[in-house]
């Protein structure tokens, strides 16, 4: 046994190893909406992190940062390969996104998902004190509960999915479903971003012949070594607990003055426009983006927006970029970014400026600052908390957000303009409401967003979720 009270088990861990040219390393906050939703409560909790280096071959040694004790674990080239770019994001991540891009599916990739999540499974149940809590993060890992709970079954296991769980229609075609479903099962809790998605996983549960009640999955529990009569019978909660952001800390950024410098010094850099709309996303097929510059391209086309008057600023992170789908999507991207920069640009003045890298907090705070419109038109989207730190950025409770009903945020961001993606010619018109909204109704809404970011920020969600699973009855402790 090992000495930590409180361990997450998550794909990445918080920092990304970097090596350079020259063969030194070094760290970097790793991507993803993950790390900055749960840095601070491991801060707090001085847990420790079991989780990949985000580069191919030998693990680091376990080391100390922010405040973190950091367990990487070892991803060789061929893992890399078919339990990330394969299992977990050319299968698993469109097929959980409502199959907005076609999933695969190879039995190569299951074993190698297999095998990674035991790896995950035998450093957690080695570094975990007696009666410890585990937390296992997100769809890469789905087996590690179960794996988890046959080796240390003194211990509390909590499992939470940051991304959508998917209708049963669309899971079924999973070759694996079932091995899934019990590998999620070796859990006391689960937790999800929307009530929809634990509805999802439980009617799953159903179909494939267990019962559930009040969000309780009955498990008949198996046979006890050394007692043939007893089946302990073991019961799992699944549960809404829509993830958040550090609401204080992102706010207090935008307070800072050299930030609102910046934010003023963007909109001079841009040409001082009337209008700047901003979107904000890894580049990834899930987050609508083709969508989202089909429909500004017809606001500039049929002259709602003057290329002179108004810009989109489209950050667009690279993200998996050696999974084809993510290839073919950067093309698209880019090859209409050029064609409406081609129809719509003046010299000095591109109509959208497209940034295919990845920006620090710093500078994302000041851009949120500066744009007046916020785009999120994701196809699927778990929760979505670039849409949530805009809102926490915006202390001046200025600017607009349009958002997408299939974010998981819209659940909680009602006074958005909401839109349907598909709808292009919806969406134009919600853009241009968010343009003209006048300065009382645009108040009015990010008021009601903020104080909802505010209320229900990130250590609200942890501390919720870590409260139910630590309250998990002893295993093996409900008799039949
Ligand atoms: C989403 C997932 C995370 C993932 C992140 C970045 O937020 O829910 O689990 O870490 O995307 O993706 P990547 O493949 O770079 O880890």
């Amino acid at each position: 046994n090992g000495h930590h009270d409180l361990i997450v088990v998550a794909n990445r861990l918080p920092v990304d190893r970097k090596v350079a040219a020259d063969g030194t390393t070094s760290w970097v906050p790793s991507p993803g909406g993950l790390v900055t939703a749960l840095e601070p409560v491991m801060q707090r909790n001085a847990g420790a992190w079991v989780g990949w280096s985000g580069s191919a071959g030998e693990a680091p040694e376990p080391f100390e940062a922010r405040g973190i004790r950091l367990i990487p674990v070892m991803l060789d080239e061929r893992e890399v390969e078919e339990f990330y770019e394969g299992m977990a994001n050319s299968t698993l991540w469109p097929l959980y996104h409502d199959v907005v891009a076609r999933p695969q599916f190879h039995r190569s990739w299951w074993e190698s998902y297999e095998q990674v999540n035991q790896r995950f499974a035998d450093r957690a149940a080695a570094e975990a004190a007696p009666n410890a809590l585990v937390w296992v993060q997100d769809y890469q890992l789905q087996l590690v509960p179960q794996m988890l709970r046959r080796l240390r079954p003194d211990l509390r296991i909590g499992f939470f999915n940051h991304i959508p769980f998917p209708p049963y229609e669309l899971f079924a075609q999973l070759p694996w479903r079932r091995r899934v479903l019990e590998g999620l099962l070796g859990a006391d809790q689960l937790g999800f971003q929307r009530p929809a998605d634990a509805n999802n996983f439980l009617r799953a549960c159903r179909r494939n012949g267990l019962s559930t009640r009040r969000g309780m999955v009955q498990l008949p529990g198996e046979p006890r070594f050394g007692s043939p009569d007893h089946h302990p019978r073991r019961e799992v909660n699944a549960a809404a607990f829509p993830i958040s952001i550090d609401a204080r800390a992102v706010q207090e950024l935008a307070e800072r003055p050299e930030i609102q410098m910046r934010a003023k010094e963007i909109r001079r850099e841009l040409g001082d426009p009337r209008v700047v709309l901003l979107g904000v996303d890894r580049l990834d097929y899930t987050k609508g983006i083709l969508h989202r510059l089909k429909a500004v391209e017809e606001l500039f086309e049929d002259g709602d927006l003057e290329a002179q008057d108004a810009v989109l600023v489209q950050v667009a992170t690279p993200s998996r970029e050696r999974v084809d789908q993510y290839q073919k999507m950067r093309q698209d991207v880019e090859v209409t970014v050029g064609r409406i920069n081609g129809d719509y640009g003046k010299i000095g003045h591109p109509a959208v400026h497209y940034l295919h890298q990845a920006y620090g907090r710093d500078e994302l705070a000041a851009l949120y600052l500066a744009a007046d419109v916020l785009l999120v038109t994701a196809l699927r989207d778990g929760m979505n908390l670039v849409a949530k730190e805009y809102v926490a950025t915006r202390y001046d409770e200025g600017g607009a957000l349009v958002l997408s009903e299939f974010a998981g945020a819209a659940n909680e961001l009602p006074q958005a303009f909401l839109i349907n993606p598909h709808d292009i010619d919806g969406m134009k018109a919600q853009i241009m409401r968010a343009v003209h909204v006048t300065p009382k109704e645009a108040q009015r809404r990010m008021r009601a967003m903020r104080r909802r970011v505010f209320d229900h920020d990130v250590a609200r969600w942890a501390s919720t979720f870590l409260k139910v699973a630590a309250s998990a009855v002893e295993p093996n402790a409900v008799a039949s």
